[in-house]
């Protein structure tokens, strides 16, 4: 294959925010698109992408990095009846330390050479595989969901990345919230830093489903509010980037000082 393949990763600052479900429908939108997509499970302790997909993790990354074997890939996949392959977590959170970054940067550009689109989950933070894969990646998507504190921490993250000159790669996923005080469109927006943001609809009762039957919802209901919305992310038409105002406004005096000071000088020393 001539063509490079995309290298989407998908990130939060914090957890709970909804990546792996977003990774798995953003994969699944790409599947039945006809793109040949693989899915690793870069969250190495934790990761749950099989179980998302109702797939038994007979075999995953952790087989592959004890053989060191990035040649073969393909056959550490599990492949889901949508055509997607998945590189799985290791099962137990021991194994992690045996996947080292270098070795999960090593799959992705191995799984390139079979794959169109490449959709790398990942653990919360800003660990060194995260940052590694950050460098990999050709979009990073961010994901935030509802809450003060994932707020604060979200634009740490994006100002993080921008001190890594990484932000050109960026796009900010949000879960609308109709009525709680925050993340709304307008925070959103403020937080991004000017980046692309995409809003992603609140699905929880049709998101539970889908993760009891392993079959992501985009799959079920493909005209549904959440599909067209990841739909859209997943094909970068975002709404339109937005300019930073000077100012943002929410909590402005408790917390502006404490993010420069902290997380963008930091990484700058
Ligand atoms: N758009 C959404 N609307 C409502 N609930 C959602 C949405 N996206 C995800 N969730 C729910 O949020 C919970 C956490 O989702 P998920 O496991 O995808 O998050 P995560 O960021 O991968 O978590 P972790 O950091 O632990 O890996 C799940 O119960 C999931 O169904
Ligand atoms: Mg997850």
């Amino acid at each position: 294959m001539d063509k490079k393949p995309a290298v989407i990763v998908i990130a939060s600052s914090s957890g709970g925010t909804g990546k792996t479900t977003f990774a798995v429908n953003v994969a699944a939108v790409n599947a039945s698109e006809g793109k040949k997509t693989a899915l690793i499970d870069a969250d190495t302790a934790f990761g749950d992408a099989a179980l998302m997909l109702n797939l038994d993790p007979v075999i995953t990354m952790k087989e592959a990095a004890e053989r060191n074997d990035t040649t073969d890939i393909r056959s550490y996949c599990l492949l889901h009846e949508s055509g997607i392959r998945v590189l799985a977590a290791p099962v137990r959170p021991e194994y992690a330390e045996l996947v080292k970054p270098g070795f999960v940067t090593e799959a992705v550009q191995a799984l390139g050479t079979h794959a169109d689109t490449i959709i790398v989950d990942t653990a919360a933070g800003l660990t060194e595989l995260n940052l590694a894969l950050f460098e990999a990646a050709d979009r990073i998507m961010i994901v935030t969901a509802p809450g003060l504190a994932r707020a604060k921490n979200t634009k740490l993250l994006i100002e993080t990345l921008e001190a890594l000159h990484l932000k050109d790669k960026l796009t900010l996923v949000y879960t609308e919230q109709k009525k709680t005080a925050f993340i709304q469109a307008k925070e959103a927006k403020e937080i991004s830093g000017g980046a692309a943001v995409c809003p992603v609809p609140d699905a929880a009762r049709a998101l539970a489903v889908s993760m009891e039957t392993g079959v992501p919802l985009v799959r079920t209901q493909p005209k549904g509010r959440y599909a067209k919305a990841v739909a859209k992310a997943a094909s970068h038409r975002e709404e339109t980037p937005v300019k930073p105002r000077r100012k943002w406004k929410w909590k402005e005096e408790r917390q502006h000082e404490f993010i420069r000071e902290t997380a963008v000088k930091e990484s700058e020393s």
